[in-house]
């Protein structure tokens, strides 16, 4: 980049951000433990505290709606640990939904769980997936895009799904750090246009397809990806992520944005945190609804 770019850059002044209120699904935490390991973060012989995962759950809970986001709650189920981790779950865009598929046998049972609240909650256009896909741990929205993350969990062939489905590009990217295993732990979207990332998550070539996409993405460093600060949901002005994340934060304030640390210690343990809770109801835009 010229030097000129640089400095130009640095005296514009931050953009002033405008929070979209949202409607989100969540799952408390009642039935979570860590009792089998399916990623690097968990140690079944390490204990967790069930009523603190639940207090700290039930703070962020607290704060999307302060916030003025809508959340509404799916019952957790006994014998599925990882429930908890909602943005799994399902994939919503325009009031579409494509069901989850997971990887491992442990949360097999979460993929029809998740997808029947969905219709017994009057969505019409629901996808029970061919692929392997692990929902928005893998596919996040970037305005009218859709950035696909493989490597790990979600089946490559389910992007093709995905974007046959929704009708809308979907770009697959390739994870190669088995800490940063979902796409959502190692990117997080900040708005319409932009996002943040950790680029020694993904292999070369994604790598350059996100340099080329978003020139100007937040990139963080190797302490704030370890402590999950990627793991992060903004509505446009607020981003919720993980407090420790302290030179993301910084960063982002000065783009800007209101960034909020949230304390999610004992969902850490699992691999888990803001993101990981969080599902996007992404309705159907007005004009567009079914009747
Ligand atoms: N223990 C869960 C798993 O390994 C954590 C899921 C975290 N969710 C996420 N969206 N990254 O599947």
């Amino acid at each position: 980049m010229p030097c000129t770019d640089v400095i130009s850059s640095r005296t514009e002044p931050a953009p002033v951000r405008v929070a979209r209120p949202r409607r989100l699904l969540m799952c408390r935490p009642s039935h979570f433990e860590v009792c089998y390991s399916i990623n690097p973060w968990m140690h079944p012989e390490k204990p967790v505290d069930n009523s603190l995962a639940v207090l700290q759950w039930e703070r962020l809970r607290e704060l999307y709606a302060s916030l003025g986001h809508t959340v509404e709650v799916l019952d957790p189920l006994p014998g599925l640990p990882d429930m908890v981790f909602a943005a799994n779950g399902a994939t919503v865009v325009d009031g579409k939904v494509l069901g989850a598929r997971f990887r491992h046998v442990q949360r097999t049972a979460e993929g029809p769980a998740y997808l029947s609240w969905f219709l017994r909650n009057g969505y019409q256009d629901v996808l029970w997936p061919e692929h392997i896909n692990e929902g928005e741990g893998d596919y996040l929205v970037v305005g009218r895009r859709i950035l696909a993350g493989t490597g790990f969990r979600t089946d490559q062939r389910s992007h093709a799904e995905a974007q046959e489905f929704f009708g809308l590009p979907v770009t697959g990217l390739t994870l190669v750090d088995p800490n940063h295993y979902h796409l959502d732990t190692a990117l997080a979207v900040l708005s319409d246009t932009e996002i943040m990332y950790w680029p020694e998550a993904f292999t070369p070539g994604s790598q350059a397809v996100l340099r080329e996409l978003y020139p100007d993405a937040v990139l963080a460093s190797a302490q704030d990806a370890a402590v999950f600060g990627l793991n992060a949901f903004s509505d446009g002005r607020n981003v919720l992520l993980p407090q420790a994340a302290a030179g993301l934060i910084a960063q982002l304030k000065e783009r800007g944005f209101e960034p909020i640390g949230v304390d999610l210690s004992e969902l850490l343990k699992a691999g888990g945190s803001v993101k990981c809770c969080t599902l996007e109801l992404r309705d159907a835009p007005a004009g567009r609804r079914e009747p």
